[in-house]
């Protein structure tokens, strides 16, 4: 759908994140043709630099991050683009950025700096009589660290702009299969009455990645898996595959529901969180290298059983696990449904279950596990066999260039469309939910355990389902 022109102002604008997400994204919409004529993109960051120079460093952010490679008219998408110096802090620049805008069309300021400048920022654009009703800002996360400091948050920002006008971001909305869920769930009339603790045994939702924290360790010493994924990537997901349905797919109808997830999730026991840290491997430092403390105490990986005592989900637990350096990428949800509960085959025939599998990245698709008579004269064997679909597949060329996630966000928030993005409350909630767990380790539950590279996480772990008499599924 075709947007009006806006103007787009990118604060932290030569930062990593500009460089290797907003720009490459909003260059592939551009690509896409839904950049309208006149639309502007403007950089602001405290670097000196003019126009020209902007588009140059913007030029070799996409050879490096825009993939593919984009489309031929690359000069008139640089031609949109121009740069303010401006000083966060002190009054340098603000006026010149006031200049550069337009009246009377969508305006939106991207925070992509840290939390602690999102207050100052947005008490200077009102100062400078930018922050009228047309305006819109984004903020990245992490947004906050505790729910103390993400409380201050919401009230700094709400003494200059309403919640409709506040974007925060959590990229894992904007994934393709991550909205896959909800049009799974709620376009289907197959899954929906199956899906409560009466059907579904378990469910477990794993992030696992193979990259370290290099490059990010002080940020990421700070923070930890916990914050860094759990507090917001998993959690989302958990709220999605748990949510009641929304009465319409309305920002409110849907963050209302996923807020009432949060809220009915139990306090987690301190025996239901195992935390972990990658070792050295071969020549490639460890964690303890990466974030340079050689006593580290934050993990790099953590998995954890969560409980949502509410109607539907009394009973069935959520095993929920992330880390860094893992075997493989991958990030799927895994609703497990219960054993029949008589098996007509006799004991021989063995128990099988369906598993529902939503693979979210790479090769996203879903796959239900079902169980069939092994062919041959053998008597009634039963054997699990995967209906099996790769959404690209199913769908044809188009659907294998997959919009990454800050396309699909940043249009949203030029549309005025708030569903993909998280409401004060629900970042609240979220830390609300979180916070306790991080005090329980952080009171002397126990250092991180040790992990090889290449691994899934450390033993305890696979301990950590194994004694519900469950097992998590392989990481590959
Ligand atoms: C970010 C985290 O929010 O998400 C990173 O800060 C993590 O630590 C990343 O690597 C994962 O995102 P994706 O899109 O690669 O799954």
């Amino acid at each position: 759908i075709p947007v009006d022109p806006f103007d787009l102002v990118v604060i932290g604008g030569t930062g990593d994140l500009a460089r290797r997400k907003i720009l490459p994204a909003l260059y592939r919409r551009f690509c896409a043709g839904q950049m309208p004529e006149g639309a502007q993109v403007i950089g602001a960051a405290r670097t000196e630099m003019d126009d020209a120079g902007y588009r140059d460093f913007v030029g070799a952010a996409l050879d490096e991050y825009a993939q593919p490679a984009g489309c031929a008219e690359r000069a008139r998408f640089l031609d949109m683009l121009g740069y303010v110096t401006l000083d966060a802090l002190g009054d340098q620049g603000w006026s010149d950025l006031a200049a550069r805008l337009d009246e009377g069309r969508v305006r939106a300021f991207y925070f992509s700096v840290g939390p602690a400048l999102f207050g100052p920022l947005a008490e200077r654009l009102q100062r400078h009589g930018m922050a009228g009703a047309d305006t819109r800002i984004v903020v990245e996360k992490p947004f906050g660290r505790d729910l103390a400091s993400a409380r201050a948050l919401n009230t700094d920002l709400a003494r200059y702009f309403t919640e409709g006008q506040i974007y925060r971001i959590d990229h894992y909305l904007g994934k393709e299969t991550v909205q896959n869920l909800m049009a799974i769930r709620f376009g289907n009339m197959l899954f929906e009455p199956l899906w409560n603790s009466q059907y579904v045994d378990h469910i477990q939702i794993t992030v696992a990645e193979t990259i370290g924290v290099d490059g990010r360790g002080e940020y990421y010493e700070r923070a930890g898996a916990m914050r860094d994924m759990v507090q917001n990537h998993l959690m989302q997901l958990l709220c999605l595959i748990a949510m009641e349905p929304p009465a319409k797919f309305d920002p409110d109808a849907v963050r209302d529901e996923k807020l009432k997830v949060i809220r009915a999730l139990d306090p987690v026991k301190p025996d239901d969180v195992v935390r972990g840290q990658y070792l050295a491997d071969g020549g490639r430092p460890g964690f303890r290298e990466h974030v340079g403390n050689a006593e580290s105490t934050t993990e790099s990986f953590i998995a954890l059983k969560a409980r949502i005592s509410n109607w539907r989900w009394a009973g069935t637990p959520f095993y929920l696990r992330t880390g860094k350096r893992l075997r493989a990428r991958t990030s799927e949800i895994a609703v497990v449904f219960k054993d029949t509960p008589h098996s007509i085959f006799g004991p021989e025939a063995g128990q099988h279950r369906n598993i529902l599998t939503i693979r979210l990245q790479p090769n996203e698709g879903i796959d239900l596990g079902v169980t069939i008579k092994e062919p041959g004269p053998g008597g009634m064997r039963l054997v699990d066999v995967p209906l099996d679909m790769t959404f690209a597949q199913a769908l044809g060329p188009e659907a294998e260039d997959v919009p990454d996630a800050y396309e699909r966000l940043i249009m949203d928030v030029i549309r005025g469309n708030q569903t993909l993005f998280m409401r004060g409350d629900e970042v609240e909630a979220a830390w609300a939910w979180t916070d306790p767990i991080i005090a329980g380790w952080t009171e002397g539950a126990g250092a991180p355990l040790p992990y090889d590279t290449g691994s899934a996480g450390p033993d305890e772990a696979l301990a950590l389902m194994h004694r519900d008499g469950r097992a998590w599924r392989e990481i590959r």
